[in-house]
């Protein structure tokens, strides 16, 4: 195990800061399972009117709300239609076809971002031997897609082509937040593309638990059922809903700085010879390195041993995470180390 100093690998690494702490140490607290958890209460209500939704749910984590709101809108036997380098088809361990028995249609989609059109090629005809096309599945940002937002313009379009069809949409919102802050577009306006959408509160919001999934009161009530079933229902949850309270106070502007964070890291890598990468539009970033001495996982075990925490994706890939827990300054020491070890 190495002790890292400036933690790259993932914007889920924040520590719970004194003042969050604190938040915590002073929440009023209740029966969360009876809805008598005040600050619980308080934290759904206002992600709810941030989305643009009637009610929201307080869930332990993202993949909760992801499995969730598959159960609430699919059937076994339904089909998800989802970019194939999403979140759910790689990271859940298989939760939308083992717990809600739906299969997952892939689309192949530059970044993560596909069409109407797209999703109009991945809708099954309706004949009686294919599975039935049920949800559209979109994830805001795009994690494997560098960070990626869905412009507001396409995912508008998308959105008209699932109620055309008449089929669900749901935003898995892991960085919802960080696609408000880096688009200027605001949360209701991505809230009203879908019928069920969730923000993470433990990645760049700083929170150590919780995600918050929203939508109308019959999708929230079916979704509070199926949260008492899987054993999500809590108890003085407001404890950790306190520090969800104190992040949408304090830690959503400042999401920016991650975004200059990555940009800066991304620029700094630009200069190296044997180094590729994107222009960060969040706060993730991804690069190749096309060196003969070394690979990927060599890279990453040469800067952990310099403190330096940064996540491998393939044999060339690795990503950076810039987050709260991490400055300008260690965003200079993590590029001119790789620098120095690619030589
Ligand atoms: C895009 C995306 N969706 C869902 C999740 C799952 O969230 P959680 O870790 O809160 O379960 C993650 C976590 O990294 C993610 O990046």
């Amino acid at each position: 195990m190495h002790d890292f100093r400036i933690d790259l690998r993932s914007d889920t690494k924040t520590r719970p800061s004194a003042e969050m702490r604190a938040a915590m140490a002073e929440a009023s607290v209740g029966d969360e399972q009876h809805d008598e958890d005040p600050s619980v209460n308080e934290l759904t209500a206002r992600v709810a009117a941030l989305l643009g939704k009637s009610r929201a749910l307080f869930l332990p984590s993202g993949t909760m709300c992801n499995l969730i709101a598959i159960l609430v809108h699919c059937r076994p036997g339904d089909e998800i239609i989802a970019a194939g380098n999403s979140h759910l088809i790689s990271s859940e361990s298989g939760g939308a076809p083992a717990i809600a028995g739906a299969q997952i249609r892939s689309v192949s989609a530059e970044r993560g971002i596909f069409s109407a059109m797209q999703a109009a090629a991945a809708v099954r005809p309706r004949k009686i031997n294919a599975p039935t096309t049920r949800l559209i599945h979109v994830e805001q940002t795009v994690n494997r897609g560098g960070g990626a937002i869905w412009p507001i313009d396409v995912l508008q379009e998308l959105a008209g082509f699932a109620r055309e069809q008449h089929l669900a949409m749901h935003i898995d919102g892991a960085r919802l937040m960080n696609a408000v802050v880096g688009s200027g577009v605001a949360a209701r306006e991505f809230g009203d593309c879908c019928d069920s959408v969730w923000l993470d509160l433990s990645k760049g919001l700083g929170c150590p638990i919780g995600a918050v999934l929203a939508g109308s009161e019959d999708f929230i009530y079916a979704a509070r059922r199926w949260k008492f079933r899987l054993g999500g229902a809590m108890r003085q949850a407001g404890v950790v809903a306190a520090a969800g309270l104190y992040a949408l106070d304090n830690n959503v502007e400042r999401l920016r700085i991650d975004h200059e964070n990555a940009r800066r890291f991304a620029e700094a890598l630009h200069s190296i010879d044997s180094v590729s990468v994107h222009t960060p539009e969040t706060n993730l970033v991804f690069f190749e390195i096309e060196c003969s001495r070394m690979n990927a996982s060599q890279l990453a075990e040469a800067l952990a041993r310099r403190g330096i925490g940064l996540g491998v994706e393939s044999r060339t890939m690795l990503r950076a995470v810039t987050h709260l827990d991490v400055n300008a300054a260690g965003i200079d020491e993590a590029a001119a180390a790789i620098s120095h070890i690619l030589g």
